[in-house]
């Protein structure tokens, strides 16, 4: 029988969504607001899913205390109060949409969690937005 358990995060970030290979109207034009050279910040609501088995001998997917941490040290670490553009690695080249923000944090845990499960990342950029990426 196959479960899923859910840890919800919270980080706040700055970014702005810019394409360096076009104009500055046609950022503008494409990205609107969001491409205001000055930054702007969202507060960003993340829900990771882990799915898999129930363990017999203690009763849980996963210990969410070790899952609560793995967050702690691949995302908010990384990302709370940053300015994503300029201060985290992958987004140097890597334009900072909900999308490619939900895609790294994905793929930042990964590699931490054991095999035998699966794992989902959603992100809300604001109460209305959100992207989700199934895994995989
Ligand atoms: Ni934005």
């Amino acid at each position: 029988m196959r479960i899923s358990v859910f840890r919800k995060a919270h980080f706040n970030a700055a970014h702005r969504l810019y394409n360096p290979n076009w104009s500055e109207e046609k950022n503008r034009e494409v990205f609107g607001l969001c491409s205001n050279e000055y930054y702007h910040g969202h507060n960003y609501e993340l829900e990771v899913k882990v799915t898999g088995e129930i363990d017999p001998e203690t009763g849980f997917l996963i210990n969410l205390n070790d899952l609560k941490q793995l967050i702690k040290e691949y995302v908010e670490h990384r990302y709370d109060h940053k300015n994503l553009n300029i201060e985290v690695e992958e987004f140097k080249n890597l334009n900072p949409t909900a999308e490619n923000i939900c895609y790294m944090i994905w793929k930042n845990l990964r590699p931490h969690l054991d095999k035998k499960y699966d794992l989902a990342v959603r992100l809300y950029e604001t109460p209305r937005n959100f992207v989700e990426f199934p895994g995989s």
